[in-house]
This record gives C-alpha cells, sequence and structure tokens, in this order.
C-alpha cells in the first residue's frame, strides 16, 4: 500500500519525506488554508519537495469552472494531481480531464455507487473518507471494502485512497482490504511505528550493555 501524507504543511512533508516511505502528498482547501501562504505557492513548493503525486482541488462548483481552475493548477508542476468532488458536475468535469490527460482524484466520496460513477468518467483516484463516516457512526471501513470489490468485479484501475484516517487501526484495515493508497495525517504517521515494546526493549539492551562495560573495565578489560 502506498502512502501519501495528507497535510499541506511544508516541516511536516519534509520530515515524513526524511523517513523514505512517502509516495505522494494530498491537499485540501482546509489544509492549505491553515498555512497562511499564496496557495499556488505553497503547492510549487510541496512539489519540489516530493516527487509522487500531490492532489490540489477545485474551488469551482460547476464543470466549466472546474476545468479551468484544473488547467491553471497543473501548470505548477507536473506532478499536479486534480481534485474533484464527487458531484455530477465533477463527473461531467471529469471526461474532458482525462481525456485531456489531467490525473484527477475524486475527493468527499462516502458512497460506493458515486466511487463507480467517477471511476466510469476516468478518475485516477477516489477519495472515501473514513473518518468523516465514522464521526456519523457509519462504518467508514465498510466503504472501502465496498469500493475494492466493485472496482475487481470490473477490473476497474481508478486507485483507492483511504482518507480522513484519523488513527493506525484506520491505516491497519485500508492495508487488510487492499487498499491501493492510504493519506495520512503527520501526527498519525509518527504513530505508525511507535511501539512502547520497541522502546522498552531498547533500554534493556542499552541499561545490559552499561552494565557489561562496567563490570569488564572493574575486571580491567576494554571492549
Ligand atoms: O484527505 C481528506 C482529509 O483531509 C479529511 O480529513 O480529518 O478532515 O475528515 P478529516
Amino acid at each position: 500500500m502506498k502512502l501519501f501524507i495528507d497535510t499541506a504543511n511544508l516541516e511536516e512533508i519534509k520530515k515524513a519525506n526524511l523517513y523514505g516511505v512517502l509516495d505522494g502528498v494530498t491537499t485540501n482547501p482546509t489544509l492549505l488554508a491553515k498555512e497562511r501562504i499564496q496557495p499556488t505557492v505553497q503547492l510549487k513548493k510541496i512539489c519540489d519537495i516530493v516527487k509522487g503525486p500531490v492532489s490540489a482541488e477545485v474551488i469551482s462548483l460547476d464543470s466549466e469552472g472546474m476545468v479551468s481552475q484544473a488547467k491553471e493548477l497543473i501548470r505548477i508542476a507536473s506532478n499536479i494531481v486534480i481534485k474533484v468532488p464527487c458531484t455530477v458536475e465533477g463527473l461531467k468535469a471529469a471526461r474532458e480531464l482525462s481525456s485531456s490527460g489531467i490525473k484527477t482524484n475524486f475527493t468527499l466520496c462516502f458512497s460506493p455507487t458515486q466511487a463507480l460513477l467517477v471511476a466510469k468518467a476516468g478518475a485516477t483516484f477516489v477519495s472515501p473518507f473514513v473518518g468523516r463516516l465514522d464521526d456519523i457512526s457509519h462504518e467508514g471501513m465498510d466503504l472501502i471494502r465496498d469500493i475494492k470489490m466493485i472496482y475487481e468485479n470490473y477490473k476497474i484501475s481508478t486507485q483507492i485512497i483511504v482518507a480522513s484516517i484519523r488513527h493506525p487501526i484506520h491505516f491497519l484495515e485500508a492495508a487488510r482490504i487492499g487498499a491501493d493508497i492510504a493519506t495520512v495525517p503527520f501526527g498519525v504517521i509518527e504513530k505508525l511505528m511507535k511501539h512502547p515494546l520497541t522502546d522498552i526493549g531498547i533500554q534493556r539492551f542499552l541499561d545490559d550493555w552499561r552494565k557489561l562495560n562496567q563490570a569488564l573495565s572493574n575486571s580491567g578489560i576494554e571492549i
């Protein structure tokens, strides 16, 4: 499963990139608004750090506006992917975008039928939001299972990005189901490698090593 980071914060992106396991970035208007920097400038900086797909979202609600914003956004860098909402207007925009070779990421996906239609329209990626479904007492991961099954039924190549991930179990479940990608906030990425037994184990090894050194130096032996 590929790992994308879900942020527009450069420090977080740089730190995660150093881990050597980052495959791409997803942004949205809320995440870019937090940075208080001109979005095009920020997106360019992000694309300079990460060579994989970087999603940038259109704001327009009608298909013509979406297509024209998409054409502006792709000028930022060759790895920009256009995020389009799962609406009828988004669907109408998808055909033109995919026939122009523009990669798309259909966002705010909350149903398998949305996922099927955007795939038929040529979506490169679809982003089902699991956390926001959990928030309203719907099993977010059931949506991932459904989309995965439907895409397999019809050998659809649209890639599933599990989005709105809130904790490591979302990430783990996404991998169990076989989602193509998980887009994960930095705080959750950090937790993925954390284990208290690893920390306790390291401490114990270091303590024992120190004791050995002490014992050997007491006997006049260097190690
Ligand atoms: O990738 C979508 C994500 O940014 C939404 O996450 O936590 O606002 O539901 P959240």
